[in-house]
């Protein structure tokens, strides 16, 4: 399998830092135009400075606030329209803050299901008909694997990735006749900014070392160590690609073993 993505544009959410950020440098040293999606101007500058060029195609991006759906909304639609639309969309953001459900206030749902849904939706909407019209369209969601198997200490985390997953399925039944598919990623603990940070909250709580909670979290996993970003990239590449064409509304872990459900 060879994968090229030229001729083809990809919009990937969530792309200055971690997961995304080794997604959208992948896409464009194979070719891709990419569209960067965060808040930080200064950080989509450099990331967008550090995309490889092969095609000469030139790269964009969005800066907006995904708590902030109606920004996104402006932003989107200008840069995506049916004549100029986008083959790929990686559907991907700052994940919700940890707790108990006991804990969560109401803010934190709806903040969550804005963050999360309305965004997804959002960005869906301004894809698909650009995606219709060149019968060719790969939505990559990147969840969690709290969707198989809710994660301890992530109450909300856990209650919205369940629902962006049941998104997800009923569209893809939706778009499948238009050569679209909607799959989602279920990526394990990865060597990212969010995963320290969570190490350190649990440290916290739990008055140990992030150190000795890493060691924990290392010793359930079956593959004996942390994901790396580019592992996940890595499955996002080959779901976005035409070797996919058959694979659809699927939940795929990327987790080194760790779930305990099949
Ligand atoms: N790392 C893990 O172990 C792990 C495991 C399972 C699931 N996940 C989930 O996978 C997703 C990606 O995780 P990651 O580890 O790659 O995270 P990360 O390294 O923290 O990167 C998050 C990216 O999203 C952007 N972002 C955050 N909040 C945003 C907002 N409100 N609006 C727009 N963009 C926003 C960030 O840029 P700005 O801050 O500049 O906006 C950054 O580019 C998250 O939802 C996370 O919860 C992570």
């Amino acid at each position: 399998m060879k994968f090229d993505f030229s001729k083809m544009r990809a919009l990937v959410c969530g792309s200055t830092k971690g997961m995304g950020k080794a997604t959208a440098l992948q896409f464009a040293e194979l070719g891709a135009e990419v569209i960067l999606v965060a808040r930080n101007k200064a950080l989509l500058k450099e990331t967008i400075a550090m995309l490889p060029t092969i095609n000469n195609q030139s790269h964009h991006f969005i800066c907006a606030d995904f708590s902030k759906p109606e920004t996104l909304e402006k932003a989107v639609n200008e840069i995506v329209t049916k004549d100029n639309p986008v083959h790929i969309l990686v559907n991907n953001t700052g994940g919700p803050p940890p707790g108990e459900l006991v804990d969560s206030n109401l803010e934190r749902f709806y903040q969550g299901f804005s963050q999360h849904i309305i965004c997804n939706q959002i960005l869906v909407k301004a894809v698909i008909p650009g995606m219709k019209k060149n019968k060719y369209g790969r939505i990559i969601n990147i969840i969690s694997t709290s969707v198989k198997q809710p994660i301890k200490g992530l109450g909300v985390s856990n209650t919205i990735r369940g629902a962006v997953a049941s998104w997800a399925k009923t569209l893809s039944n939706e778009v499948a006749p238009f050569g679209i598919t909607v799959n989602n990623i279920l990526p394990g603990a990865t060597n990212t900014g969010r995963l320290t940070s969570l190490f350190q909250h649990i440290a916290k709580e739990k008055n140990m070392s992030p150190e000795k909670i890493k060691e924990e979290w290392v010793q359930m996993i079956p593959a004996g160590r942390i994901c790396e970003p580019e592992e996940i990239a890595n499955a996002i590449i080959f779901l976005a690609s035409p070797f996919a064409a058959y694979i659809n509304g699927i939940n795929l872990p990327v987790d080194g073993g760790r779930l305990s459900c099949l």
